[in-house]
């Protein structure tokens, strides 16, 4: 009994014909008389109906089947009496009314309810991903992922890029992250290290002139798991020579656009939005800011110069900022809620949360008792507030405060619902500073990765002034959430080599460790640049969900391990042995 048809294909035009479906028991109601089971295959779900008179075969063995059993169908399509039809099934006008019945294998009792929404621990469904994975909604999810990756691979293909693959075993690529390392039995003591990302494949490919270079990459992080991080994930990573960043940037946009219209049938309106990295950080307190809302942070900083209040006056004196944000509406927050953002504040970083409440005719606050009346309504003035708005503020080192105002117009959007659901808002984050200081390391690092290059202005002064100098690198953020980010790249080995030298390698250390990329540099380089993209991410929020895990069909847990394979695992002693390795007492 080979299937003739998927169970959604059936339609009421198809009445009368006779067909063969080959699926899964979803449910099974016995009516006595008759037997009803609506069958499941990926395309959804058709009833099918077995009466004991017409098909006395197929009517005993339905009597065994339960649910999940895997079956073939012969039958009739018929149009349901009208008072059986069923609003909620795609096919829910018409039934297969059976003739004959296989039972192509039986089933243990799931675990869980093969449907969706189901309250179950995640680490049941990820032991049992297979099931989990039957689920109708995981089934969307990964045809939808699969469609975006389609139209990236199309639209890409059209425009001349290819796609070509880069080794799995290499050696360390620096995007900042701990290496997974696989250790070699052929070199014994010595180790591959899985890519972070194909960077250095990918502009070595530009060298090689393949111009146009893009690949559905896998790529290995081994960093602090979130919910929307995963050790193992998916770039969709692409190189291109003699361009310049519009031009990547206009390309990224237009298949973007594309691809959702693909997949969702959704316009998205174009261009997107620029913010520098300064207004990113100064408006919204995040390099990666969450436009469906606007809830901006304004700086009181000079205005707030020389005022009595200690608090104001002695992070501004040592070199920081006053800055506040005006949460509109909120002067009915009770007081329990107001100090409770304020110890979020404090959770986030904060000394302290101050706040004004904008009552009809007065204002209600622990501080404005230190201002005088010209500063309280200075401030009420730069941030626009009327009766019923409630002014929170920050003040303390310039990065502190953008980190828990930041938060704080997070958290207050959660509660003031300000995220219409299926908004989608895109922006491209640029000027980004080169180099930051890491306190702890203390030294200056790669804000992006260390071929990324420095706008042609500020290359004469980077040794002088590490901090000022802005890279040609650019990240594109959905909804908060950074989905890619790439840049023009150091194309020039002396500059290449200053750039290591600012990151505190020695030449020496630079040559062992990026020899083959300084080499490289030394027979016609083009200039480059790339992008790439986190399709787990994107695809994630494409499909509305809150976690890269729901888009991942084996993904890790949030403690980076497999719970169906139990990776990792220990191995032999014969298998430690050949690779000369040795396991310390854990
Ligand atoms: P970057 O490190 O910004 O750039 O990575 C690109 C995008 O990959 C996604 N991403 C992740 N997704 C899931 N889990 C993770 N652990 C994870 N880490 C990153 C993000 C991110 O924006 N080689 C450069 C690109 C370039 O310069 O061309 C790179 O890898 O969405
Ligand atoms: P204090 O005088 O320390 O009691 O602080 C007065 C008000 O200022 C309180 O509402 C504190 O929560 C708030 N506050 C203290 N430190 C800070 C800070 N760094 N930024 C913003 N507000 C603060």
């Amino acid at each position: 009994m080979k299937r003739t048809c998927m169970a959604t294909s059936l339609t009421t035009a198809d009445v009368g014909a006779t067909v063969v479906l080959n699926g899964w028991v979803d449910t099974r109601r016995d009516h006595g008389g008759l037997i009803f089971i609506d069958l499941r295959d990926r395309s959804g779900i058709i009833q099918v109906v077995l009466s004991p008179d017409t098909a006395k075969d197929a009517f005993k063995l339905a009597e065994q089947v339960r649910s999940e059993y895997v079956v073939a169908v012969r039958g009739e399509v018929r149009l349901r009496p009208a008072e059986t039809e069923n609003p909620n099934l795609e096919t829910g006008k018409i039934e297969v009314y059976a003739e004959q019945m296989e039972v192509l294998n039986s089933s243990k009792t799931p675990p869980f309810y093969i449907e969706d929404n189901i309250d179950v621990d995640e680490t049941l469904r990820l032991k049992y991903r297979y099931l989990d994975l039957r689920r109708p909604e995981m089934q969307k999810n990964l045809m939808f992922r699969h469609r975006i990756i389609k139209s990236m691979r199309d639209c890409l293909d059209e425009q001349g890029f290819i796609e070509i693959e880069t080794p799995i075993l290499t050696s360390s690529t620096p995007e900042g992250a701990r290496d997974y390392l696989v250790p070699s039995r052929v070199h014994p003591g010595e180790f591959f290290a899985l890519p972070q990302s194909p960077q250095l494949f990918k502009q070595l490919l530009m060298v090689a002139g393949m111009e146009k270079y893009f690949q559905i990459a896998r790529c290995f992080r081994d960093e602090d798991l979130r919910a929307d991080r995963q050790p193992e994930f998916t770039q969709l990573d692409m190189e291109m020579s003699f361009i310049d960043e519009d031009d990547i940037i206009t390309l990224v946009e237009n298949m973007v656009r594309r691809v959702i219209l693909e997949a969702t049938g959704r316009e998205i309106p174009g261009p997107f939005p620029r913010l520098s990295y300064d207004e990113a950080m100064s408006r919204y307190g995040s390099d990666k800011p969450d436009l469906r809302f606007d809830l901006p942070i304004v700086d009181l900083t000079e205005q707030l110069r020389g005022v009595e209040f200690k608090v104001f006056a002695s992070a501004i004196e040592g070199g920081g900022v006053v800055r506040a944000i005006n949460a509109k509406g909120c002067a009915s927050f009770p007081r329990r809620e107001i100090d409770d953002l304020g110890k979020l504040a404090v959770e986030f970083g904060a000394k302290g949360m101050a706040w004004i409440v904008v009552a009809e005719d007065e204002l209600k606050s622990p501080i404005t008792k230190f201002l005088t009346e010209e500063q309280v309504a200075g401030i009420l003035k730069q941030l626009e507030a009327q009766p019923g708005d409630l002014l929170i503020f920050g003040a303390d080192q310039t990065k502190i405060v953008e980190r828990v105002l930041g938060m704080l117009r997070l958290e207050l959007a959660k509660r003031l619902n300000l995220v219409e659901k299926d908004h989608l808002a895109f922006t491209w984050v640029v000027d980004f500073p080169l180099l930051e200081y890491d306190d702890e390391e203390k030294r200056w690092v790669a804000m992006h990765h260390p071929f990324t290059s420095a706008r042609e202005e500020d290359l004469a002064v980077m040794e002088q002034e590490p901090g000022a100098v802005k890279a040609r690198a650019y990240d594109l953020v959905l909804n908060g959430t950074e989905i890619g980010g790439g840049s023009i790249r150091i194309h020039r080995k002396e500059i290449q080599e200053r750039m290591f030298g600012l990151l505190g390698h020695t030449p020496e250390d630079a040559r062992e460790k990026f020899g083959f990329m300084l080499d490289a540099f030394e027979y016609g380089t083009p200039p480059h640049g790339g992008f790439a993209f986190g399709i787990d991410r994107m695809v994630m929020i494409l499909a509305g969900r809150n976690s890269i895990r729901d888009v991942i069909a084996f993904p890790k847990t949030q403690s980076a391990s497999c719970l169906l394979m139990s990776a990792p695992s220990e191995v032999s002693p014969k298998q430690l042995r050949e690779l000369a390795i040795k396991i310390r007492e854990k």
